[in-house]
């Protein structure tokens, strides 16, 4: 008996040890995925949009999911095609809708892409559209996303779930369903993957006061459409305020009735204030509009106005080496003021702005800055375009004077734009979407191809940022 007394003690240890292993193991497996046996990837997870709050949801669902162990991937949706499609089983689309229901430039070549995807039975997905009802295709594009998918024989886990101007409830709500999709799906078995609320940041973002410090119209003389530019400063401190980047908006809320108005940021954090360029807007009675009219007429000076900053990643500044062309009209100015300005603090010299107004004699906004860093050789090239003025000034070896629209100034000058293109340039385009924005692109496709605009977009070197 005494003899077996060891064997006894070791086969208990061994078997204690390997009931052990066994746990671990089980609760190495509850932690895991299940996989399905071809995907090497959980989620996808794609996205389109254009001021950024779409990009900002896919970016905290995608990390929402890594966190909790499974394997996803962001993409914007121009990026989806086949090859990745392959890769999973279960996709995430969070889509907003621009123009009159048209895609977010990052979305724009998908349906086309779309078009050559095989039968997808096997893919369970879901769409988020964000959108607003003023305009008259609300949610329209992820409507056409959520068909696309349909038509592939794709599974819709559930049918479209839209989102009016971001509204706290409705994002509430698809929070809910998006969660009980995971536990459905067996992957979060509820306790390694958190139910999400609203995303503060962004259904309700934190709106800080800023004190209204100057105000200056740039086009006192022009008798209509008065431009101004406003500086402001904030009441909470530095470190906490000065912390955007060139590209990213101005949320100005007047109303607690109202949603807020976007503006995008014309300084850079550097300067030590925030400068936005705005225009007085009025309806067809001249009743001025909310914001624009709070801006420009009605708030005094060292008045509060309530401002959150929104990023705008598809819109902040590139590589200091990369040549930049900036293009834009009227207020679009305050976009390519702030990267000129970010690149003046960093040297970044190579920079051809195109710029488009109404009338020489008025409407020269940031005209002393403008001709000292044309002086100074960081504007390699300045093209004043003005569409009412017959009568130009001669110009000089850098700034240009043209009568017309911007368009028809950039298709003059394509050999340059051509040049500046090969040597690895950057197009950022800022201001009104339908007329300028709209027939930059149209001389764009026509002078490359919708192959190289789709590349250049691709590759970050095609930004806009157009209301
Ligand atoms: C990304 C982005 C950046 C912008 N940057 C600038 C900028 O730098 N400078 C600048 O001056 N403007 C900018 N704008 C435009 C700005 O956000 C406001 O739309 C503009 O100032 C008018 O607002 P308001 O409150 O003065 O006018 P409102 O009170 O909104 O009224 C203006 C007119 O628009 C109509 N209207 C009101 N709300 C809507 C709606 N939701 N949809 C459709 N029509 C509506 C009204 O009936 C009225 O005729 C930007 C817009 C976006 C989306
Ligand atoms: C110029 C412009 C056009 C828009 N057109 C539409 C539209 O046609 N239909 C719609 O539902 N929303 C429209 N919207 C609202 C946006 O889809 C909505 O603000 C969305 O939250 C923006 O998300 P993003 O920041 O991801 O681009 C438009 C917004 C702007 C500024």
């Amino acid at each position: 008996m005494l003899t077996y007394y060891p064997w006894l003690q070791a086969s208990a240890f061994v078997l204690a040890y390997l009931l052990f292993c066994v746990g671990c193991y089980r609760r190495y497996q509850r932690r895991q995925p299940a996989l399905s046996s071809v995907s090497e990837l959980d989620w996808l997870v794609a996205y389109a949009s254009q001021s950024g709050q779409a990009h900002a949801l896919a970016e905290q669902h995608t990390q929402q999911l890594r966190e909790a162990g499974l394997r996803s991937q962001l993409l914007t949706l121009n990026q989806l095609d086949g090859e990745w499609l392959q890769r999973s089983t279960r996709l995430l689309l969070i889509v907003s809708t621009y123009g009159e229901g048209d895609p977010p430039d990052n979305g724009r070549f998908f349906l086309r892409h779309a078009r050559q995807l095989n039968a997808l039975p096997s893919l369970q997905f879901a769409v988020l559209g964000l959108g607003d009802r003023h305009y008259a295709h609300f949610c329209a594009y992820a409507e056409q996303v959520f068909q696309t998918f349909v038509s592939l024989g794709a599974k819709a886990y559930r049918p479209l779930h839209t989102i009016d101007q971001l509204h706290t409830e409705q994002l509430n709500h698809w929070y809910a369903s998006w969660h009980d999709w995971l536990v459905a799906e067996g992957q979060a078995h509820g306790d390694n993957i958190e139910r999400p609320t609203s995303n503060r940041a962004l259904s309700n973002p934190t709106y800080h006061p800023w004190r209204l410090t100057e105000r200056q119209c740039v086009n006192e003389k022009a008798g209509e459409n008065f431009s101004y530019l406003l500086t402001l400063r904030s009441s909470i401190p530095e470190q906490q305020a000065l912390t955007w980047q060139a590209g990213d908006i101005a949320q100005v809320k007047v109303s607690d009735h109202q949603p807020s108005r976007d503006y995008t940021i014309a300084s850079v954090p550097e300067e030590g204030h925030l400068q936005l360029f705005v225009r007085e807007r009025r309806n067809e009675h001249g009743t001025l509009g909310l914001a624009s009219g709070y801006l420009c007429q009605h708030a005094g000076m060292w008045d509060s106005v309530a401002i959150a900053i929104r990023r705008n990643p598809s819109f902040h500044p590139v590589n200091d080496d990369s040549p930049l062309i900036l293009i834009g009209n009227g207020t679009g100015l305050a976009g390519l003021r702030a990267h000129l300005m970010h690149r003046w603090l960093r040297g970044a010299n190579a920079n051809w702005l195109i710029y488009g107004e109404r009338d020489v004699r008025f409407d020269r906004p940031y005209q002393e800055e403008l001709a000292h860093w044309c002086d100074s050789g960081h504007i390699t090239r300045l093209d004043w375009v003005f569409s009412r003025s017959e009568t130009l000034p001669a110009g000089d070896s850098r700034q240009y004077y043209h009568h017309g629209y911007v368009q028809q100034m950039l298709l003059q000058q394509a050999d340059t734009l051509h040049e500046w293109l090969a040597k690895g340039a950057v197009i950022f385009v800022c201001g009104s979407r339908d007329g300028m924005a709209a027939g930059v692109d149209d001389v764009l496709l026509e002078q490359l191809g919708a192959e190289e605009v789709e590349q250049l977009l691709a590759a970050g070197r095609y930004c806009r940022d157009v209301y």
